[in-house]
């Protein structure tokens, strides 16, 4: 009988039945796991990068050494001139936390492979050129001392080591008799395994590691992803992983699935237009990473700055969306972060010492993008950010009125009187809320209206 049902559906003229894909049982426990390791991340939502390096000397971003084309002999001119004498783990992580950040994550080693952490298997490393002290601990005990959550950022590319080939954007890449010299990958993966297992293993609890990043064939099994990934969860079982141990591809809407070899997807420098799903309509965990200005290493001449309302207004975006924000910076050769980054982080701090209630374990609603900014919900707390002028009372359409407990302003507490209809406006669905008469918002950047349900 259900056989004849199918077909009579099947073959109904003008009909056509979409065959709905069910998730395994093995992909469902994948899933679930992701999001119980994911969960103190998801309600995190803002989270430091740092990029920093001995690229910093030259101060033309961190792929200099790339796009200049630059022998690993010439750019040792600055590793030799890299002592970043004003470096303070502790003034970085102060200013990470007044920032509202939760979690930060530090370049270990970037693609130059130049790395910031006492590496045995290498002599290619800050410490013995730093009075033998360890940057990355140093980073590490700083944040944790904080109460932030920390991760560490690992390049699998390497422009450096003499068994990684002139593949992709290598420095060599052009250069014919570079290409002659016998690269032995093993001999590379054996270097990069054993690099990542110093990392979880001699560094307390980590709580990310972000891998940099796959092209091409060199994607998932060139870098044996499956058994890296096994033995960072068997010394770090909660740690949550990025996603590029893949290449981006089949990550197109309706195919994407939440992946065995990472938690969470990574837009960069950019940020979707809706929650990032799986082809099941499941939440994925993503992270838009984004620069402060155009550059994530140090750049002397990138003035490029985010003013601090892009850049709030950009995490709640990310946050509408069931995102998180990693925001760059990229301290220079003395170890100081910019100027520049430290104003535009301290006034975003400004913001969420009052606002972040809206942010932290926030997320999605299911409210259409109003004119006049965005919305973020947290249980029975729907938040208003209003962010672009406005033309009279501040229409919450679509939030049902008879659920409506309090309205008030997030930054003060102060009370907002609300109305269904509104000079001329008067069908159903409007929620009018009296803002006052003022086309601007009243508080800068993005004034927070909260907006209690009843259950
Ligand atoms: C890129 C770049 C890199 C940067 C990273 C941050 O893949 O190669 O320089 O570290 O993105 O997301």
């Amino acid at each position: 009988m259900l056989v004849f049902l199918f077909l009579v559906l099947l073959t109904a003229p003008g009909r056509e039945v979409v065959a709905q894909e069910q998730p395994t049982k093995a992909y469902l426990e994948n899933y679930n796991q992701v999001m119980e390791r994911t969960q103190w991340w998801r309600e995190a939502r803002f989270g430091m990068f740092i990029h920093f390096g001995a690229y910093a000397v030259p101060a033309r971003g961190e792929w200099v050494k790339s796009n200049e084309r630059i022998t690993t002999e010439a750019y040792q001119k600055y590793i030799d001139a890299f002592h970043p004498g004003q470096f303070d783990a502790r003034e970085w992580a102060r200013l990470a936390k007044a920032a509202g950040m939760k979690y930060a994550v530090l370049t270990a080693k970037h693609h130059d492979g130049y790395c910031l952490f006492d590496s045995k298997l290498t002599d290619y490393k800050l410490t013995p050129r730093f009075g033998g002290r360890d940057l990355v601990r140093e980073f590490l005990d700083a944040f944790r001392a904080e109460g932030l959550k920390v991760g560490l950022y690992y390049s699998i590319i390497d422009w450096h080591h003499p068994d990684y080939p002139n593949v992709g954007n290598h420095p060599q890449r052009d250069d014919k008799e570079y290409a002659k010299q016998n690269f032995n990958w093993d001999n590379y993966l054996k270097y990069m395994h054993g690099q990542v297992e110093e990392l979880v293993t001699q560094y307390g609890k980590l709580d990310i590691m972000w891998f940099d990043y796959s092209f091409d064939d060199y994607s998932g099994e060139k870098w044996k992803a499956r058994e890296l990934v096994e033995m960072v969860r068997r010394h770090q079982p909660g740690i949550i992983l990025d996603n590029r141990l893949e290449t981006h591809e089949g990550l197109t809407a309706g195919k994407r699935k939440v992946s065995l070899l990472g938690d969470f997807e990574t837009p960069e420098q950019g940020i979707p237009d809706a929650p990032i799903l799986d082809q099941y309509g499941n939440p994925i965990p993503w992270e838009t990473c984004l620069t402060l200005n155009n550059y994530w290493g140090y750049h002397e001449l990138d003035k490029n700055w985010k003013p601090a309302e892009l850049v709030i207004q950009s995490l709640v975006n990310c946050v509408s969306k069931d995102g998180n924000l990693l925001l760059n910076v990229g301290p220079d050769a003395r170890g100081l972060i910019p100027d520049e980054s430290v104003a535009i982080l301290e006034e975003v701090g400004k913001w969420m010492v009052r606002n972040s209630e809206s942010i932290y374990g926030a997320g999605s609603c299911q409210l259409s993008k109003p004119d006049w900014g965005r919305y973020t919900r947290k249980g029975n707390s729907l938040f208003a950010h209003w962010m672009h002028p406005n033309i009279g009372q501040l229409n919450a359409r679509g939030v049902p009125t008879d659920k409506v407990k309090n309205i008030f302003m997030l930054h003060s507490g102060a009370e907002l009187s609300w109305v269904k209809n509104w000079w001329g406006n008067m069908e159903e669905g409007n929620l009018f809320i009296n803002t006052g008469n003022s086309p601007e918002k009243p508080y800068r950047h993005d004034t927070v209206i909260h907006i209690e349900l009843n259950e």
